[in-house]
C-alpha cells in the first residue's frame, strides 16, 4: 500500500522552523532572488495570486504588502496556525484566505487566479504523476495566460551542500547523497532534520520538461541561488550592501548559462497558462 507522501512532511516541519528559514544564511539570496524573479512576471494589480505550499506565509505576506489579493494554501498544521497568527500582525494588508490543502486537489475554481505560487510541492512531491497533477492543477485554476512559478531542487544540490558543509565524511550522509545522485530521490531515515526530508531533486531539464508536459506554456528555468549560496563566508558578505549588490549583479550575469544552472540549489520554472494549446507555443532548454 503507498503511504501517503504529506505524511513525512507534515512530521518533518513539526521539528524544523521553516517560518524563520529565509532569514537565515544563504537562504536570504534565495529569498531575494525569488521575489526579484517573481516581480519580472507578475501581472499588474489587482491580482490575484495563490501561494501553494506556502508554509507560513513570507511571499504571501509580502505579496500582500505590496497590494496583491493573496490566497495561503499549505498541508502543515503548524505553518497555517502560524500564518493565521501572522494575519493579525498586518491588518492593514491581509492575507485573503489561509487554508490548509494539497497542491494536488485545490479547493479553488476554475480560472480564478491569475498567479500560482508553487515553491515546495514540486520538490516533495517524489512521484512524476503527482508533480503533473499538481501542475495541472495549478493550470486549472489559472486564468488565461495567468503565471504559475514552480520551483524545484537540484539534483545536485546535496553533493555541493556535502562539499561545502564537510559532509562527504559522514556515512549517514553519504548513502543519501549516493541516491541523490543516481536517482534524485532523497530519503532521510537518520532522524536528523538537517538533512530534509523526503523530496525529489531535478534535473533542470527534467523541470522543464514536466511543466511542459502538463500543458503549460514554459517560459524559462532559471536558476535562483545561482552558485552563490556556496560563497564562503556567506554571512559576512550578505551584511555588505557593495557585496550583496554586486553577487546579485553577477547571478543576473550569468543566470541564462545553461551549463551553469544545476550549480544553484533552487531552480525556478516560470510558464503561463496558454490559451492556443499546440507546436510554438513553449520554449525547451
Ligand atoms: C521548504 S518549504 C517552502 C515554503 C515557501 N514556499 C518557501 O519557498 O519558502 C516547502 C513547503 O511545501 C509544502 N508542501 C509540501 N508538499 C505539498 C503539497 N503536496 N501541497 C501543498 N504544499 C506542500 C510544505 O508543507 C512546505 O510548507
Amino acid at each position: 500500500m503507498p503511504t501517503d507522501p504529506l505524511q513525512d512532511i507534515v512530521a518533518h516541519y513539526q521539528e524544523v522552523d521553516e517560518d524563520a528559514r529565509l532569514r537565515t544564511g544563504c537562504f536570504q539570496l534565495e529569498f531575494a532572488r525569488t521575489k526579484e524573479l517573481i516581480l519580472r512576471h507578475l501581472p499588474q494589480m489587482p491580482a490575484v495570486v495563490a501561494d501553494v505550499g506556502g508554509a507560513s506565509g513570507n511571499y504571501s505576506f509580502w505579496l500582500a504588502r505590496l497590494g496583491y489579493r493573496v490566497h495561503l494554501v499549505d498541508p502543515v498544521p503548524k505553518h497555517i496556525e502560524q500564518a493565521t497568527r501572522a494575519c493579525d500582525l498586518q491588518r492593514d494588508q491581509p492575507l485573503a484566505s489561509v487554508r490548509l490543502g494539497d497542491a494536488r486537489k485545490l479547493d479553488f475554481a476554475d480560472e480564478s487566479v491569475d498567479a500560482v505560487l508553487l515553491l515546495g510541492p514540486l520538490y516533495h512531491l517524489t512521484d512524476r504523476n503527482d508533480r503533473l497533477a499538481c501542475l495541472r492543477e495549478a493550470q486549472r485554476i489559472l486564468r488565461q495566460e495567468g503565471v504559475i512559478f514552480a520551483a524545484g531542487i537540484s539534483r545536485f544540490a546535496s553533493l555541493l551542500a556535502a562539499l561545502h558543509d564537510d559532509l562527504l565524511g559522514e556515512p549517514e550522509f553519504a548513502a543519501i547523497l549516493e541516491r541523490d545522485l543516481r536517482e534524485g530521490q532523497h530519503r532521510n531515515d537518520t532522524g536528523n532534520p538537517l538533512y530534509f526530508t523526503t523530496a525529489y531533486f531535478h534535473r533542470p531539464s527534467e523541470l522543464a520538461e514536466e511543466v511542459m508536459e502538463s500543458g503549460l506554456g514554459l517560459l524559462e528555468v532559471l536558476p535562483v541561488e545561482g552558485p552563490g549560496w556556496l560563497a564562503k563566508e556567506f554571512d559576512r558578505l550578505w551584511a555588505s550592501q557593495e557585496q550583496r549588490q554586486r553577487l546579485m549583479r553577477c547571478i543576473r550575469q550569468v543566470e541564462n548559462e545553461e551549463e551553469l544552472i544545476g550549480v544553484s540549489a533552487h531552480l525556478l520554472a516560470i510558464a503561463r497558462k496558454q490559451t492556443i494549446t499546440g507546436a510554438g507555443a513553449s520554449k525547451s532548454l
